[in-house]
């Protein structure tokens, strides 16, 4: 018998882990965040299509090895900013998408804001090489620094297994 108690999922969550929109990669991104939660170790890709004149997202998709939250929240996210402008989908919060799934658990929230931490990379990392709009702030925000770079979280695990292990 299953000890698992089944988390408190709204139907719209589970929905969208069942049918998710824009999962899978974008071969003609312009550009792609990798990163992990250290959280729970989980990680997640998003792919943005920008109209670069109009600084519009075009189109918006992801892959999701994280929870049912995440996936919910990675689909709805991508649903959310398709159309809008960089700025607009910038100051997109986790708590925006929670509110659109109809609510998270609350032990769920990192996986929220591991989409938001990812989007926000993939909007940084856009501007690397251009000049900065005045909206995007110098400093990471908690949601980015929540949302490691996949080699900084390969990093981080290996040092607490090793803390662990000695
Ligand atoms: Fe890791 Fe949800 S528990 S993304």
């Amino acid at each position: 018998m299953s000890t698992r108690i089944p988390l408190p999922y709204g139907p719209k969550v589970l929905e969208l882990f069942r049918n998710p929109k824009n999962m899978g990669r974008m071969e003609d991104a312009t550009v792609v965040a990798v990163t992990g939660s250290l959280a729970c170790g989980d990680m997640i890709a998003i792919y943005l299509k920008i109209d670069e004149e109009a600084q519009v997202i075009k189109k918006a998709t992801f892959e999701s090895y994280g929870c049912a939250a995440n996936i919910a929240a990675a689909s709805i996210m991508t649903e959310m900013i398709k159309g809008k402008t960089l700025k607009e989908a910038w100051n997109i919060s986790w708590r925006d998408i929670s509110e659109e799934l109809g609510g998270l658990p609350s032990i769920k929230y990192h996986c929220g804001v591991l989409a938001v931490g990812a989007l926000r990379r993939a909007i940084r990392s856009y501007f690397e090489n251009k000049s900065k709009p005045d909206w995007l702030p110098e400093e990471l925000t908690h949601e980015e620094k929540h949302a490691l770079e996949e080699e900084k979280l390969v990093e981080m695990i290996e040092k607490r297994m090793k803390r662990k292990t000695n």
